[in-house]
Parts: structure tokens; sequence; C-alpha cells
């Protein structure tokens, strides 16, 4: 190949890479847009279920992973992305951290900054920002003990910027604790079952998850909970796509739950899920930066 055609494929080389990466940053700002418009229009319906201390799924499930992730939070410095109406903030200030309760949805920190008493204010500092974007972390100067991400890992488009994000926030002691929808089962891989099957003469209710869908990450269009005013987008992404980010970036693992709805459980109501006792429902993990010895 002569040198001149050489240059010419290298240049138009040049360009594919430059107009496909300025491409997909368009196509993400667009998802990003549209996911903050999403919430700023369910912030209130949102709002409604959390209240001030947290849904009913989230004080029976979530916090039994939270209540195993998480240290003494005592005079730590906490960061929360993706905050919603501040609940988990406000909680973690009442136990005397010192809390920055960050959300893209501009309705959800007013939301969350009017819930938040006199006696808290001082101890959480609220901040719209995209959780995806560099420059919302590059603004925030603190190093962190602890930063949680609660139940909102598959409504964030893109994970490489969370991981990167926060690793500069992080102390080198710190943790990133990540609780969401459980991969492995939630709806998007599969329908719910409920059959009855016949044993010695007796009728076995047996109810499952029909997996089917697990492995390609892919995000639609849903409803969290039914009273929800606008659809949203979630991100379904297995267990090793959110872990192999985390390594990459220079993640280690050393803490999971799994956590399924018990047989004593007050929650009559979450799309079948309570008919579930041995299949968890969320999924907690603990990152740390790798330190390499
Ligand atoms: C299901 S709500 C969970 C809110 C809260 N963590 C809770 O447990 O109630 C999802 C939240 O993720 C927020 N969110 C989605 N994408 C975001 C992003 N890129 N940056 C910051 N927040 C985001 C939404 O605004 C919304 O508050």
């Amino acid at each position: 190949m002569g040198l001149t055609r050489r240059a010419f494929v290298l240049g138009f080389l040049l360009i594919f890479f430059c107009l496909s990466k300025v491409i997909a940053e368009a196509q993400m700002n667009i998802i990003n847009e549209i996911q903050i418009n999403s919430w700023n229009i369910n912030a209130c319906s949102w709002d409604q279920i959390m209240g001030d201390d947290g849904s009913i799924f989230q004080l029976e499930i979530v916090d039994q992973a939270l209540c195993k992730l998480l240290p003494c939070i005592d005079r730590r410095l906490i960061l929360e992305i993706a905050c919603g109406n501040g609940f988990l903030s406000r909680r973690f200030a009442k136990e005397g951290a010192f809390v920055y309760a960050l959300d893209s949805s501009a309705k959800f920190i007013e939301i969350a900054k009017e819930r938040t008493s006199s006696e808290l204010s001082n101890r959480i500092r609220y901040i719209i920002g995209d959780a995806t974007n560099a420059n919302t972390y590059n603004q925030i100067d603190q190093k962190f003990d602890v930063v949680i991400c609660n139940m909102a890992f598959m409504d964030i488009s893109d994970l490489i910027s969370v991981f990167q994000g926060v690793k500069k926030l992080l102390k080198p002691e710190g943790m990133f604790i990540v609780t969401q929808t459980h991969p492995c089962f939630e709806k998007a891989v599969g329908p719910l079952f409920h059959e009855i099957d016949e044993e010695d003469g007796l009728m076995i209710h047996k109810v499952g998850v029909k997996v089917s869908n697990y492995l390609e990450p892919r995000s639609f269009n849903v409803k969290a909970v039914p009273t929800l005013n606008s659809d949203h987008m979630f991100f379904h992404r297995s267990l090793s796509h959110i872990f192999n980010i985390a390594f990459k970036e220079g993640f280690i693992i050393n803490g999971f739950e799994e956590v399924a709805f018990s047989k004593n459980s007050t929650f009559s109501e979450h799309k079948g899920w309570h008919l579930l006792q041995d299949i968890p429902v969320v999924a907690g993990i603990r990152f740390k930066i790798d330190v390499p010895n």
C-alpha cells in the first residue's frame, strides 16, 4: 500500500473512531436526559412510597443487606449516589455520619431538602449531579469512608464512569456499597411461575423464576412500582458484567449479600415476589479499592 493510501486509511479510521465516540457520548447524554426527566416526573410518587424512613420493602429486605455490609458510620464521611428522597442519607446523619447526597433529579433533591430537619441540615449536603459525569465527582472536594448507591445501580446508564468517579473520591480504606435488584432473578431475566404439581395425591405449589435472558446486558422501560407516573429506564446487567467493570477499574469485592422475602414477611404485594422465599430479590455488594501488596 502506498504512503498516501495508508495515510488516507489511517485518517479515515481516526475520523471514524472520533465520530463513533462523539455519537456514543451523544446517545448517553440523551439517555441520561430521558432518565432525569422520568425521575423528575416520578419523584413525588416515589417519595410517597419511601416516606421519611424508607418503604416496607427497604426496611424488610434491602436493610438486611445494608446491615451486613455497612461498617459503623458514626462520624464517618459518606457519599450517597442517587439518593432519591434522601431517606437513607438522613438515617446516616441521625446515626452520626456527615453525608453528601447526590441525585441527577432536581425534583428529588428539592424533596429531600424539604424532608431534612434543621438539626440534620448541617450534616447533609445535597447535590444535583449526574453520577455518570466525571465533572460531578471533580466538583466534590472530599474523600469518603463510604460511598453507597442504594437500589439505583440498575437505573444508572453507565457504570464505568461511576466506578471511575467513586475511585477518585474513596479514601484508601473506604468502601463502595451497592444494593440492587438481584440480576439473576429480576423481572428482566424471565417471568415468575406458579405451578401446581401432584405428589402422592397431594397438591404441591411451586413458585419460581423462569430464567431465560440473563447474560446479555440490555435496557428497557419499566415502572419500578405500578403507582409511578412515568416509565423509566432499567439497565439489566449480569453479575459478571458488573463485577468485571469493577475489577477493571481497580476494585475488589469483599462482601456479597443476597436477600429473599421471609415466610413471615408483612409485605403483601411486590409483583408476586413475596411468594418466593428461597430466591433472592435483592443483591448487596461491597467493593473496595484493590491495593496491590
Ligand atoms: C429507584 S430510585 C432509588 C432512589 C433511592 N436510592 C432509594 O433507595 O429510594 C433511582 C434513583 O436513581 C437516580 N438516578 C438515575 N440515574 C442517575 C444518574 N445518572 N445520576 C444520579 N442519579 C441517578 C434517580 O433520579 C432516582 O432518584
